[in-house]
């Protein structure tokens, strides 16, 4: 049986975000993106009935504006996706670096679920999904401001979860590599293969049945699905 409700989804211009919207559309579940830059993906999703809506979360203004521009196209909501996200490393500008990811990672989550959160207490399901990283549960020693903000929105789950309950489950997922960079050579794809037990590059469809996981199941709140390929055993 389709939602009706439509769900949002953040940063869903392309890959993951893109992938999971256009499986979303064929469950026949109404959908709502988010998108920084215009790009082929997104005009896809239009042309097959997605609502887009335009934002960049890297100032305060950016993201109220945001949710400003969401409750007018949607006065209730099946659920939110938090997948926007930034993959800068700490040189040479740190402070910046942290600032950026703060601010989408943990910032506009933190906002949109307040100020959103009327949206979904409708009594019906509904979900918050934040799509973290399972470098989170050691850090990084190269991009240590990205794991640092992907493990607050890992703490956001849990606050978020509590506040809450019982009206909307508040889960996350933290997946490891799921799909290489366009520019990742050959001895880094190999690497990052390796740290895996299963090795191989999945691709979003695990992302996708992770979503669906999360949406479907109603027994299941302030968890972290790790969506790993058996790296925390290596
Ligand atoms: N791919 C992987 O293997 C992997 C591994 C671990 C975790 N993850 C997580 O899974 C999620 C999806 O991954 P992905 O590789 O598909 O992500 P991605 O392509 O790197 O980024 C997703 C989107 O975030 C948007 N974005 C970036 N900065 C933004 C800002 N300031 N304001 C608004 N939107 C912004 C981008 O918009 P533009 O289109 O304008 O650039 C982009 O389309 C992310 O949360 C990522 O951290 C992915």
């Amino acid at each position: 049986m389709p939602d009706s409700l439509p769900l949002l989804i953040t940063g869903a211009g392309q890959r993951i975000g893109l992938y999971c919207a256009e499986r979303l559309l064929d469950d026949g579940q109404p959908v709502i993106v988010s998108y920084r830059r215009e790009r082929e993906g997104v005009e896809r999703l239009r042309q097959r009935g997605a609502v887009t809506i335009q934002a960049d979360f890297s100032s305060e203004a950016g993201i109220l504006a945001f949710i400003d521009t969401l409750k007018g196209a949607a006065p209730r909501l099946r659920g939110i996706v938090h997948n926007a996200s930034a993959w800068l490393p700490d040189a040479p500008d740190p402070a910046e670096a942290f600032r950026q990811m703060v601010q989408v990672h943990m910032l506009a989550p933190y906002l949109i679920n307040l100020h959103c959160a009327e949206l979904l207490q409708h009594g019906g399901p509904a979900d918050i999904v934040h799509i973290s990283d399972d470098v989170t549960r050691k850090g990084s020693t190269r991009h240590i401001a990205y794991a640092a903000s992907k493990a607050g929105l890992d703490n956001l789950t849990l606050s978020f979860a509590a506040r809450l309950a019982p009206g909307v489950k508040v889960n996350g997922i933290a997946p490891a590599l799921i799909q290489f960079n366009e520019g990742d050579d050959e001895a880094y794809r190999q690497k990052a293969l390796d740290k895996s037990l299963l090795g191989f590059e999945p691709g979003a469809a695990v992302i996708y049945q992770s979503l669906r996981y999360l949406l479907d199941i109603p027994y299941l709140t302030g968890s972290i699905l790790a969506v790993n390929g058996g790296r925390h055993l290596r």
